[in-house]
């Protein structure tokens, strides 16, 4: 192909699971389907440079995060880059230089895996789409618009292969992972936008992340999703979590927001539970994981409000809220829970809509 260099640059947000994804089948396909928020504020920005180089015997790719050259990134992307050569043919042809940054702090916990991986799987698409468009096929037929169609399928299906949940980052505000019967167009490959009717309750949901421990992950996700592996109760969790799905498609139509709490906070303890209950096992949650569930719990008690948690593999909480009780409920984490995060540091956030070209 005759593109001899060029640049392209996407944001891509977190996003946090509601069904929690918790086991996988080799080539990165999910035990169970799953189903997250889109973030808005959590994202990473990744520069693609490319130019054509000599040799074609291996990648040749550069690292950076927030200017600085970072070589311990190198073989996760190397891993990556390895899986989708095959989709990807032209991996080889070409040197990257990768530019990243995130708007959350490197070290808070947050995993950054799923908006990077989803940034530059999507900068590899916007190349892939500049050499298919210079190549015979922008001479066919509906070419070009075909190739509109596939581009954020197939980018997801790629964010896979860097890190499972990175395919629920591209869209938004609710994206479908695993296939499941009764989401239409479902796909263990690839994330689709969630395709029922949201009650207004749900709109514009917030998400307050605390953080309470910083430091870098106790076990990671690769780990754990393999301890899923012969675990006594994988079966069980498997089938709940689609059932969980089921019923969540009710509770969002419904706008019934206890219901929605009682699944939420379910999923998050459930996924600790497999945890605790692996072997090797693991407890992830901090003493102040649980003050803030506890505080949680009594806050809701005493004032009605619809408040609740959820986590990720680790200790930080995600304090999710209904938008028309924001002001309330961020009243009530500033006074009682902020006390409990690490240097009280926490990050408000709410639902976004997926990455952007910029
Ligand atoms: O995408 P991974 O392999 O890092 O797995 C993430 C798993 C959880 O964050 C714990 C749950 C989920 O569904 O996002």
């Amino acid at each position: 192909n005759s593109v001899e260099n060029g640049s392209f640059t996407w944001s891509s947000p977190s996003n946090i699971a509601l069904v929690k994804y918790w086991g996988k089948k080799k080539d990165q396909i999910p035990e169970n389907p799953s189903i997250s928020f889109t973030l808005d504020h959590c994202k990473t920005t990744t520069i693609l440079s490319f130019s054509k180089k000599e040799n074609q015997d291996s990648f040749s790719f550069e690292v950076f995060l927030d200017g600085e050259k970072k070589d311990d990134f190198k073989p996760k992307i190397e891993t990556f880059f390895k899986r989708i050569e095959v989709y990807l043919p032209f991996l080889k042809t070409y040197h990257f230089k990768i530019e990243t940054s995130n708007t959350f702090p490197h070290s808070s916990g947050i995993a950054s895996s799923a908006s990077g991986m989803s940034a530059l799987a999507l900068c590899l698409m916007s190349m892939e789409k500049e050499l298919v468009l210079n190549s015979a096929l922008s001479k066919v037929e509906g070419g070009k618009e075909n190739f509109e169609d596939f581009f954020t399928q197939k980018a997801s299906f790629l964010a896979r292969l860097g890190s499972g949940s990175a395919c629920r980052s591209l869209e938004g505000d609710l994206v479908v992972w695993g296939e499941h019967e009764n989401v239409v167009g479902s796909s263990d490959l690839f994330g689709v936008k969630y395709p029922f009717e949201v009650h207004q309750n749900f709109k514009n949901y917030h998400d307050t992340i605390l953080l309470v421990d910083k430091g870098e992950k106790q076990v990671s996700s690769t780990v754990g999703h393999n301890l899923m592996h012969g675990h006594a109760f994988a079966g069980e969790r498997f089938k709940q979590a689609r059932t969980n799905l089921s019923h969540l498609i009710n509770v969002l139509k419904e706008g019934d927001l206890d219901a929605f709490i009682a699944l939420v906070e379910s999923e998050a303890l459930t996924l600790h539970a497999m945890m605790m209950t692996s072997m090797p096992y693991f407890i992830l949650m901090k003493p102040n994981t649980l003050e803030i569930i506890n505080k949680i719990w009594a806050y809701r008690q005493e004032s009605g409000s619809k408040v609740c948690f959820t986590l990720d593999a680790g200790a930080n909480v995600h304090v999710l809220y209904p938008e028309k009780e924001s002001g309330k409920v961020l009243e009530f984490i500033k006074n009682e829970l902020v006390g409990y995060c690490q240097n009280g540091h926490y990050i408000s956030d709410k639902i976004g809509f997926g990455a952007k070209l910029i």
